[in-house]
Formats: structure tokens, sequence, C-alpha cells
């Protein structure tokens, strides 16, 4: 499968998948069919797509729990297709909905899985196991020697993702891990991941069948079709204001121009008046959102919002006109 004659993607790219295709045995159509695309280090993409179009069926062809049939794929700068799979999944964090935790092992085993493999002492495993709990939020004198089952179904995931963790991938995959949990501590992991992508910064490849995750995730998001087609891979603003097609368009559903207000920031509208606004006036900051902002004036009855820049030197004056023009014309540039 391998051809020596290929040369290596270059040092931005962390994944490449060229024109990857997995047919199961006795199918007579490919679960992922030519499937080409360059992830970048320390983007976090997000595959969304109903439900047997190719997503996990990729996921797992890039820590090779499923072998492509056809094509290949490279991994910072190294072609992995052919590589050892069990040194392959080592440097990849693997995260799915059914978390998989072992039952009969305590958390701190859990987590400890991997670090094990790789041959750390028991000091050292101790110490990471403490510092990846208090990572996702759980207290470690808690939590360490607890069993899965004591656990809620959001404190599971949490240790799910700390156990991907664990060995210090530099890349991720997650494959809905989100999905068995209810909307509200959904809502919370999410959040809270996002903050600690910011610190950690590993290259991540999200699986989910909803839009609104993705959209909230991804710092590019791709849209899959029927048979794994690729039919956008763009940044959620470019979705929102220019989706590629009508599947593209029927998938993101309705509201597109309300959504993408909640994308943008502030800071991304431009101009204003210099003075601070008049009577009635709500304040705000630029790292806030469009739609919050909106959501604010039209909560105070004011139709203009004085903004402090991040560094609470300057003062701005925008008007309800200034931002939904500004929302209106705004192309995928933001993020
Ligand atoms: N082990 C398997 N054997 C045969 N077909 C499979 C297997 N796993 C998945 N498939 C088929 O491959 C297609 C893609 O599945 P999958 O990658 O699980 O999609 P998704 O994660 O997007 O829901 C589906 O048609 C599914 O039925
Ligand atoms: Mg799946």
């Amino acid at each position: 499968m391998t051809d020596p004659t290929a040369s290596p993607p270059p040092p931005e790219v962390m994944i490449r998948l060229e024109g990857l295709v997995k047919r199961y045995p006795g199918q007579s159509t490919d679960a992922v069919s030519k499937l080409s695309m360059d992830i970048r280090r320390g983007e976090f993409v997000v595959f969304v797509g109903p439900s047997g179009c190719g997503k996990t069926t990729t996921l797992r062809m890039i820590n090779r729990l499923v072998e492509p049939t056809s094509g290949r794929i490279w991994i910072d700068g190294e072609d992995v297709t052919d590589v050892d799979p069990d040194r392959l999944r080592r440097r990849i964090g693997y995260v799915i909905q059914q978390i998989g935790l072992i039952p009969h092992m305590t958390i701190a085993q859990n987590i400890g899985l991997v670090p094990k493999l790789l041959g750390w002492d028991k000091a050292r495993i101790r110490d990471r196991v403490d510092e990846l709990l208090e990572l996702v939020g759980l207290d470690p004198a808690a939590f360490r020697d607890r069993y899965p089952k004591q656990l809620s179904g959001g404190q599971q995931q949490r240790v799910g993702v700390a156990r991907a963790l664990a060995g210090d991938p530099p890349v991720m995959l997650m494959d809905e891990p989100f999905g068995a949990i209810d909307p509200i501590t959904r809502d919370r992991l999410q959040e809270e991941f996002l903050k600690l992508q910011e610190r950690i910064r590993k290259t991540i490849v999200f699986v989910t069948h909803d839009i609104d995750e993705a959209l909230k995730l991804g710092d590019r998001i791709a849209i899959f079709g029927e048979g794994s087609r690729l039919e956008q891979f763009a940044t959620p603003l470019e979705i929102l204001s220019e989706p590629a097609n009508d599947y593209v368009r029927s998938f993101v559903g309705a509201g597109t121009g309300i959504r993408r207000l909640g994308l943008l920031r502030i800071a991304d509208i431009p101009g204003g008046a210099p003075e601070p606004a008049g009577r009635g006036a709500v304040r705000l900051t630029e790292d806030q959102t469009v739609h919050a902002a909106l959501e604010e004036m039209l909560q105070a009855g004011a139709d203009e919002v004085v903004v402090a820049s991040a560094d609470g030197r300057g003062e701005r004056s925008l008007t309800m006109r200034d931002l939904l023009l500004a929302a209106a014309r705004a192309k995928g540039e933001a993020r």
C-alpha cells in the first residue's frame, strides 16, 4: 500500500487522509470512498453527517482499529498506513460515546492504562493521574480510588477524556463523546472542553451527528453526505454564510442568520462612533458575541451599545443597525 515515492505533507499538517477507502467484507459499496483531507496541527475539526455516512469508520481508520482498503494516512509527517497499530494508538487519544471504562479497575487504573503500557514508573503514573483528574475538574482525592459505576455519566465521560489524554498524545479522536449525556451536562462538558483545548492545543477530530455541537466546537467542520462524500470542509461561519450546496443548506437547517450572530464577536464588527453613547446605552466588551449584544439591547430597550476595548483603554459606540449590517456582510474570516 505504501508508495515510497510519495512526499510527506508540510509540517503544519498534522493529519493527512489521502484517497482513503474502506469497503467492509461482503459489502457492495464503500463505507468510505476516496476521502482526502488535511487537518492542521492544533486544529479542532468536527465531522458531522447522518448516521451511516462513514464518520466512525474514518475515525477508526486514523488509529487503525479499522484497516483501510486503500489510500494513505499521514500523521505528524509520517506515513502511518502500515506502522504497528499498537504503537500508533499510544500516540492517539481515543474517546467514544460508550466511554469504555474497565469496570473492575479503579478510576486511577483506567486513566493510567496508556502510561503503564509506555512503561512509566508508579510515581510518575500516580502524579499524571492526579494532574489529569484536576484538569477535567474531578477532585483526585475523591475520585482516584472509585470504580466507574460509582460515577455519574458526565463524570465517567470526563474520566474518558482524562484517559485519552494520559500519554499526552498530539492527536485526539473523539466519537460522539457527549452523545449519551443529558443536555445540560452536555452543554457544560462542551464549554469545559473548549476551555481545556485552549490550554492543551491538541489536534482533535471530533465526530457528531449534531450540527449545533459542530458549530459550537469546531475550528473547521467537515460535513459528510452519503458514502462519506465530503460536501463542505470550512469554518462554522463559512458554512453558515456560504453553504456549498443544497445538501449543506438543508443539513444546517433554518435560522442560519441568527446562528451566525452567535459566532461573530463584537471585535469582528468594524467602525462605530468614538464618543460614548448617550441615554440607555448598554455596556459590553469586544469579546462578547453579537448575539449577546442584541439580546442585551432588546432587554434594555436600547438601540446603542458602548463597547470597552479588551485592554480597557478605549470605547466606541455601535448602533443596532451597525451590528446587523456588519453581521449580514460578514463572511467566513472570523474565528
Ligand atoms: N464492521 C462492519 N461491517 C460491515 N459494515 C459496516 C461495519 N461497520 C460499519 N459498517 C457500515 O459502514 C457504513 C458506515 O458506518 P459508520 O462508519 O459506522 O457510520 P457513522 O459513524 O457515520 O454512523 C454503514 O453503512 C455501516 O452499516
Ligand atoms: Mg458512528
